[in-house]
């Protein structure tokens, strides 16, 4: 195993790739090679670049348009991370796959289920023409965390579903690094799509069923945020059974649980801390009277990078086979989650009619 580890690109210098990418990055640094920081501005690319070099001596800043066209022709650059303004993750993910680039793009997939299948048949297009099958991945994390992978195993225990509940209850307040971000208060949707996709991600991963349709009130309480900051929504899975969806973006006691009650048994996972660390309990009670309890700490943001360097390593071992790529971090799982929130936010715009959410 004397083989180069595979080289990768970062695009983006913000709060996000600076608390999460380079951290997370650093602790695998021996399966993952990072060459270049990017941004818009030399200023920002170069302080990322500084945080970064402890662990990558090699990484150097790029920025503007002449810097990503030189990472975009430097063929070492296997992969690359997309983690900029919603607005603009798109348009920069499908140039890179054009030129043959794996992408691992940050959630929201897209703004709209609009943009997401225009980008889907775009990238099908690409996928036809460019050898060698550029993976587009994005990273919404919740796919991957543990308790997610756990509780999708013990919902056999439970027997037929009868009821799920979804409570968020966030704590987007001016103390949240993400809270005076720009492009978030000026996205569709604003923080109830950029932070609800990994909630939705959530509740489809467990309940293997997809949301068929949503009826939802929306309101904007908290003058601080964008509208809306409130939506109270019920749906119905493909399998038929309902539940409740509630997101409030801030509250002063944070509270974040799916519960879903079985025929034979109830499952919940809870966001919660143990011994300093954050995580999910998730709890199963049975009909017998007993609930077991386990701790499973975060580290979803980890494990999806680990599966995108290891998708991109054999990927480029198998040039000529179509390599299958990990179907969590797939475009078309986070264009689902995008299409059930735009679906209940449509709802709420029409006085809380039943829409159908979009099949992507
Ligand atoms: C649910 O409980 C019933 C009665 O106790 C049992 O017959 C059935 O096998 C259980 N189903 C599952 C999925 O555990
Ligand atoms: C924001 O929410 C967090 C978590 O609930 C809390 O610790 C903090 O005090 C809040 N900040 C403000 C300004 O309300
Ligand atoms: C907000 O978004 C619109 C449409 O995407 C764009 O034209 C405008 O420049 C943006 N404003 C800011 C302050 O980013």
């Amino acid at each position: 195993m004397n083989e180069q580890p595979p080289t990768i690109a970062i695009l983006g210098a913000g709060i996000f790739v600076r608390t999460q990418y380079i951290p997370r990055l650093s602790e695998i640094a021996h399966l993952v090679l990072v060459k270049y920081i990017w941004s818009r501005s030399q200023e920002s690319a170069e302080e990322a670049v500084g945080v970064a070099r402890k662990h990558f001596p090699q990484v150097e800043a790029k920025w503007g348009e002449s810097g990503l066209d030189e990472i975009i022709l430097d063929a070492s650059i296997l992969g690359v991370a997309v983690v900029l303004a919603g607005q603009t993750q798109v348009d920069i993910s499908l140039k890179l796959l054009k030129a043959g680039k794996h992408v691992l793009q940050e959630k929201p997939a897209a703004a709209s289920v609009r943009e997401a299948e225009t980008a889907l048949s775009c990238y099908n297009s690409i996928c036809a023409k460019v050898p060698g099958q550029p993976i587009w991945a994005v990273a919404e994390n919740y796919r991957f965390e543990p308790a997610f992978v756990e509780s999708k195993k013990l919902m056999a225990e439970i027997g037929d579903m009868m009821n799920i509940q979804v409570i968020v209850e966030g704590s987007m307040n001016s103390s949240n690094p993400y809270f005076s971000s720009t492009w978030r208060r000026n996205f569709t949707g604003g923080f109830v799509l950029d932070m609800g996709v990994h909630f939705i991600a959530g509740l489809r991963m467990l309940v293997g069923s997809e949301v068929d349709s949503v009826s939802a009130t929306t309101s904007h309480v908290d003058a601080s945020l964008p509208p809306p900051d409130i939506i109270s929504s019920l749906f119905q899975l493909e399998n038929g059974c309902s539940g409740v969806f509630v997101m409030v973006v801030s509250s002063k006691s944070p509270k974040i649980v799916w519960r879903i009650v079985g025929l034979n048994g109830t499952l919940q996972v809870e966001r919660g801390n143990k011994e300093g660390k954050h995580g999910y309990l998730v709890s199963l009670s049975t009909a017998d009277g007993q609930t077991k309890n386990s701790f499973y700490p975060f580290c979803g943001v980890t494990e999806e990078l680990k599966a995108f360097i290891h998708d991109i390593s054999h990927a480029a071992l198998q040039k000529d086979s179509t390599y299958e790529a990990e179907p969590r971090s797939s475009f078309i799982e986070g264009a689902r989650d995008i299409a059930v929130l735009e679906a209940m936010l449509e709802s709420g715009m029409k006085q809380g009619i039943q829409v159908k959410v979009q099949r992507v």
